[in-house]
């Protein structure tokens, strides 16, 4: 608790982030990876390996955008600045250790940046057009974040309107990612499976809540909350997809 009392007061983020509640599921997000790193190493692994190779179709004399990379702990960062001319990462925070290592790999940006474009008013979702008319960016990846835009700021709504923004803002997002002209990768988790104790899926969510993604050219498991993180009965665990080129 303690730390993640620091973590909150220090992070850096966007004063929108701090106001809505996003920088406290960031702060939460990085200690529940703490409790559960060995779970959740196959899914960063398995993220960073698709991410590296759907780099490899875009010109790396340019820019690789890389969109909710605020922990970069699925995000291959030394491999993109190996490869890349620059690489910008964008989310609403980034962890000091996310920071410092874009400092040391020197061609690393760290920019704090809402993606929805639309969080402090989502009466009105917008489309997304940053970067769009940036001809230096060759590569764009959303990270593990499609499925996030809504989760915070639709907390305190009624189920039915928390699902409606939950979509829009997914497919939205979807949208933007095909507007660019470069290749666009995608890994996100395409469903949220609840499993009893006999190993049995009791019941299976859809987390984008009918946005339909592209079709998947791999898919893992992630094992987002062994039993005892959440609950001593079921344990939760995510379907991930890696899309290597939404915008074909
Ligand atoms: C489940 S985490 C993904 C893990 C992450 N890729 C990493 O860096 O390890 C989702 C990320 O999306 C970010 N995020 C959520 N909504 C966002 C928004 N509207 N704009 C930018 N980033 C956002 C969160 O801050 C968080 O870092």
């Amino acid at each position: 608790m303690l730390r993640e009392a620091i973590d909150w007061l220090f992070t850096p983020s966007l004063p929108l982030a701090r106001k809505s509640g996003h920088l406290g599921e960031f702060v939460a997000i990085a200690a529940r990876r703490r409790r559960n790193a060995s779970a959740w190493a196959g899914h960063e692994a398995r993220s960073k390996e698709a991410v590296e190779r759907a780099g490899l179709a875009a010109d790396p004399d340019g820019t690789a955008l890389i969109l909710g990379a605020g922990h970069a702990n699925d995000v291959p960062l030394e491999a993109l600045s190996d490869r890349f001319r620059a690489v910008i990462l964008v989310d609403l925070a980034f962890s000091r250790a996310t920071r410092r290592l874009a400092r040391r790999l020197g061609n690393v940006v760290c920019r704090t940046h809402d993606v929805t474009e639309c969080l402090d008013a989502l009466s009105e979702i917008r489309q997304p057009t940053a970067w769009l008319d940036d001809p230096s960016v060759t590569f764009v990846a959303s990270v593990n974040l499609i499925s996030q835009l809504a989760t915070v700021s639709t907390r305190h709504r009624d189920d039915a309107e928390a699902e409606r923004i939950a979509r829009a803002l997914a497919e939205a997002h979807l949208r933007w990612l095909s507007r660019f002209a470069c290749p666009a990768c995608l890994i996100a988790d395409q469903e949220i499976e609840i499993v009893d104790r006999d190993g049995s899926v009791t019941a299976t969510l859809d987390p984008n809540k009918g946005a339909r993604l592209p079709e998947a050219d791999e898919h893992w498991i992630w094992d987002i909350a062994p039993r005892g993180e959440i609950d001593r009965r079921y344990a939760v665990r995510h379907k991930v997809i890696a899309v290597d080129r939404v915008n074909r």
